[in-house]
């Protein structure tokens, strides 16, 4: 768009009376209206005026976290949508897929949008997370929001799963008969967590009502508070991670370094958090523009990436759910099939001991990792332990995925992909 002109438009618009009570400050010249504009707007009031440097460097955090936002908000909007027209009726859902595909304008493009979007979040969520533990990120005072994390990326999961039952599709119908039976493998609890799941034992009315509920109220309210916290963290917790972080470590500097052209009083010699003469001003930028405009930018991207997949690849809809004719292979979603293959070698141990364990260690990892060297920086030397753990763990995660995706077929037998056509997976 030329800058000029909607500049001229901004201001132009900025300018009227409606437009004055609504912006306050209009589009900011000068460094105190850049900073007036972060705390009168409602929406940019979110984030503080300035940010350092380090934290905008898309070579750090990647933008997955933002990424992952993004996607959430275009999975509100286009479910929203969806709603308008979704029944969560066994008998009539399976018609609003059809529907949607061939009778409602734009339906199929909204429809891809969701599902496209869902898988990217799932994604983006996972490879956020693996960003945090690289940079060492979760460590004090960020342990809590690292657990807020946990509970979001569980959230994520849930989410989609209880996403997949609505289409009321033979996929749909199995993955979820697949992975209800997954939960019923837990001891004690087991049999009675997948009674309150499906309302019965087997899926079928009650469960599509359960997890319409949990899939369009539930889980969102739930998350969109988990992550209103998190990003208020995020904030409290003094912006992202970043290796000068003084925290409770002196950082000494050197008489000589100490910048000969300025003046300062003793009170800045001191730790903690006053201000170290020389560093911190330089360090930061205004958030109008420099992060902000990185932020539309991202935004921007993110739709038009979803977009694009919406446009050129359909969501998958097979046949009507058949509770009698089981698909030759029923597989959960990709981003299960790695417990789906677990679960293949010991139910028990697969399907709840290992996973059970994993989340426990996510949650506990703060307070059993706490030494400070390596923050803010991606594969510190001083991490390289807990890296190489992390990096086993989830090169395991992902050979068992491929395994359980193109490398099993009928009654989860080994197949190789380069001789059998591969089986159905969802997404594929
Ligand atoms: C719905 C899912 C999530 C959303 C929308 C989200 C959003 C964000 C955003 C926007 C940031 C700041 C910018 C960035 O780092 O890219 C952030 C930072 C952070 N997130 Fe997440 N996040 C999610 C899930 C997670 C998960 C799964 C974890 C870990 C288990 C996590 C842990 C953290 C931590 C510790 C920070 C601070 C990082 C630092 O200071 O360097 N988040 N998150």
């Amino acid at each position: 768009m030329n800058a000029p002109l909607f500049k001229r438009l901004w201001l132009s618009l900025a300018r009227t009376r409606v437009g004055r009570s609504i912006f306050r400050v209009g589009l900011p010249e000068s460094n105190l209206e850049r900073s007036q504009a972060m705390v009168s707007s409602f929406l940019l009031h979110v984030q503080p005026a300035k940010v350092h440097r380090h934290s905008i460097r898309a070579s750090y955090s990647l933008g997955l976290g933002l990424i992952s936002l993004y996607l959430l908000f275009i999975l509100i909007g286009t479910g929203v949508l969806l709603m308008f027209y979704y029944v969560p009726s066994t008998t009539q859902a399976y018609d609003v897929m059809k529907d949607l595909q061939f009778v409602v304008s734009a339906g199929l493009v909204v429809r891809n949008m969701h599902r496209w979007a869902a898988h990217l979040m799932v994604l983006f969520v996972m490879l956020h997370l693996c960003r945090v533990f690289y940079t060492g990120a979760y460590k004090r005072p960020r342990e809590f929001n690292w657990i807020v994390g946990v509970s979001l990326f569980l959230m994520t999961l849930g989410l989609s799963f209880t996403g997949y039952l609505l289409p009321w599709d033979q996929l749909a119908f199995w993955a979820i008969t697949v992975g209800t039976n997954i939960a019923g493998y837990a001891p004690v609890i087991g049999p009675k967590l997948k009674y309150l799941m499906l309302g019965g034992n087997v899926v079928g009315q009650d469960a599509l009502t359960r997890f319409y509920a949990l899939h369009v109220i539930v889980l969102p309210a739930a998350m969109m508070l988990m992550v209103a916290i998190h990003l208020w963290r995020v904030r409290k917790d003094g912006g992202l991670s970043r290796p000068d972080e003084t925290g409770d470590i002196v950082q000494q500097i050197p008489l000589g370094q100490l910048p000969v052209n300025k003046s300062y009083g003793l009170m800045e010699l001191a730790h903690g958090t006053t201000p170290q003469v020389g560093r911190n001003p330089e360090d930061e930028v205004f958030s109008w523009p420099h992060l902000v405009f990185r932020e539309i930018l991202l935004f921007l991207l993110v739709a038009a990436v979803v977009l694009f997949l919406a446009i050129f690849w359909n969501a998958p809809l097979e046949e009507y759910a058949n509770p009698i004719h089981p698909p030759n292979q029923a597989k959960a979603a990709w981003y299960f099939l790695g417990l789906q293959e677990l679960v293949s070698y010991s139910a028990f141990w697969g399907g709840v001991v290992i996973p059970g364990l994993l989340v426990t260690a996510l949650v506990l990892l703060p307070y059993l990792d706490r030494k400070r060297e390596g923050v803010g920086r991606w594969f510190a030397r001083e991490r390289v332990v807990a890296n190489s753990i992390f990096t086993i763990c989830l090169l395991a995660a992902i050979v068992f995925t491929i395994i359980g995706t193109f490398f099993r077929g009928p009654s989860w037998g080994w197949v190789e992909p380069w001789q059998a056509p591969p089986a159905i997976t969802e997404g594929h």
